[in-house]
């Protein structure tokens, strides 16, 4: 059997806030493989940031084990652990928010080349992907020159030109109207199935999260 990209075992995270206790994650596990893609559900604080930002590295588990694109952490690896995530989150993870995906001092343009730039991929193909994301003629504008919508799918353009092996979307047409956001997450999940490879999708969208793969709902784990 192959080897998941992504395996956790009994993730638990609590946040100790003005003096309470607030478990973020119960116990939760889960893997995933190569191409596959995995949805996050659940009310809002059920946990569902907090999984995509340990997947990531950005936050850390108080108890279980968790396994990223063959890393094991907690782990023993040579590399420093916040070197290797900034490793893995520029050339192997790639991440998509809500917004604030983009630098605002650069076009959309040069967004997508600093990226290519950092995961070590063609720039060349920058303007290319642009146009993949239906946003071709965008390339000079500045991210407040343009529509949520169509920062959103400059982000996207942005993590595909990395070419990832995992994706983790937090969210990322949460903040569209319902047109938009369909048509956005249409080319997130059609590009995910062409590129091949696999992604974590937190939404509060019911029936976008049924066209994943598989299905966690945070509100009742744990
Ligand atoms: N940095 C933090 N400090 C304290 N509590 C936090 C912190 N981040 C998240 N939480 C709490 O953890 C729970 C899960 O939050 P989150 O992962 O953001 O959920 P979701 O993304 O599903 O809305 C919530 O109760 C939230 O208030
Ligand atoms: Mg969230």
């Amino acid at each position: 059997m192959p080897v998941p990209l992504i395996s956790a075992q009994s993730l638990e995270k609590t946040y100790v806030s003005g003096g309470q206790r607030i478990t973020a994650l119960g116990s939760l596990s889960f893997t995933l493989s190569k191409g596959e893609s995995l949805s996050l559900v659940g009310r809002s604080g059920s946990g569902k940031s907090t999984l995509l930002n340990i997947l990531c590295g950005l936050q850390s588990v108080d108890r279980g084990e968790l396994q990223v694109l063959g890393h094991r952490f907690p782990g023993s690896q040579s590399e420093d652990t916040e070197s290797l995530w900034a490793r893995l989150r520029r050339q192997r993870l790639g991440v998509v928010f809500q917004d604030a995906n983009l630098m605002p001092a650069l076009t959309l343009l040069e967004s997508i080349q600093l990226r290519c730039h950092l995961a070590g991929t063609p720039s060349d193909q920058a303007p290319g992907w642009l146009e993949k994301l239906g946003i071709g003629e965008l390339g000079n504008r500045y991210p407040d020159q343009v529509s949520g919508g169509q920062r959103q799918r400059a982000a996207i353009a942005m993590v595909f030109a990395m070419n990832p092996e995992v994706i983790l979307a937090d969210e990322p047409t949460g903040s569209l109207d319902k047109h938009t956001a369909d048509a956005v997450a249409d080319l997130l999940l059609g590009m995910q199935k062409e590129r091949g490879c696999a992604l974590v999708l937190a939404t509060h969208d019911l029936a976008l999260a049924e066209r994943c793969d598989q299905l966690i709902d945070l509100g009742s784990a744990g």
